[in-house]
């Protein structure tokens, strides 16, 4: 019998691994890297970054993180977040595998953080019910998530334009309320910011952000 995770398919985007770095590099002179330093300035510890990309979060984890492990599935993106990984002074060690399964142990890590990946990650309460697992008790998930608008008619053209976007963004979704998912897979909200993430003053589909704090309950 395959294991759940060998029946999962390969998360490979060519397409998609090529673009995103020059996507990043854009959004990140239009405020999206305060957005980074925003999720990671209170990390600490041994942290799990889940779809870690082309590695754009390695550079802004402060001196309190002990070790990054970096999780990301798509070959040509885990091969850049390797040499970002060189070049970061974070003591980051990059790691193939997918949210769904986190090749750590239980209770191991201080810190999960999910930037701009609930999005993407096929099987979203496997994901968080991964990152619970791999928390210490009391330990912390930082997420930076675009999400589903709260005003309904913006959400509706999200689920409209959400009908071709995962085709050209290597699987991302418009339309998920990832604190929502948070909250379901039993973790406690202690911080959401929300805010539009505009790009010269303007509204994209994917403006709508949430940058937060969750904790795993204790016991
Ligand atoms: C929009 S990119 C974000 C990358 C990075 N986290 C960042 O902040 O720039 C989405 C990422 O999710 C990854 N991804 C997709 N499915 C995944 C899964 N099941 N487990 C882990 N990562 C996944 C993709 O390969 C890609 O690196």
């Amino acid at each position: 019998m395959p294991t759940a995770a060998a029946k999962r398919p390969k998360v490979k985007h060519p397409f998609f691994a090529r673009i995103y770095p020059r996507i990043n590099a854009f959004a990140e002179t239009h405020g999206g890297l305060d957005h980074r330093k925003e999720l990671l300035a209170d990390t600490e510890g041994r942290v799990i970054e889940v779809g870690a990309g082309n590695g754009a979060n390695f550079r802004h984890y402060p001196a309190t993180v002990e070790k990054v492990i970096a999780v990301e599935p798509e070959p040509r993106l885990r091969e850049l977040a390797t040499r970002a990984a060189a070049e970061s002074s974070a003591p980051v060690e990059v790691r193939e595998g997918r949210a769904e399964e986190l090749p750590v142990p239980d209770s191991s890590v201080d810190g999960v953080v999910a930037s701009l990946v609930l999005c993407s990650i096929a099987d979203v309460p496997a994901a968080l019910a991964e990152a619970a697992r791999v928390l210490r008790p009391g330990g912390r998930l930082y997420f930076y998530e675009h999400v589903r608008s709260a005003d309904p008619r913006f959400a509706k053209k999200q689920r409209r334009i959400n009908m071709v976007w995962p085709l050209l963004t290597g699987g991302c979704n418009l339309d998920r309320d990832s604190e929502q998912a948070i909250r379901d897979a039993g973790f406690t909200v202690e911080q959401a910011r929300h805010f539009d993430f505009l790009i010269n003053g303007r509204t994209t589909p994917s403006s709508p952000c949430v940058i937060g704090v969750a904790r795993k309950p204790e016991n």
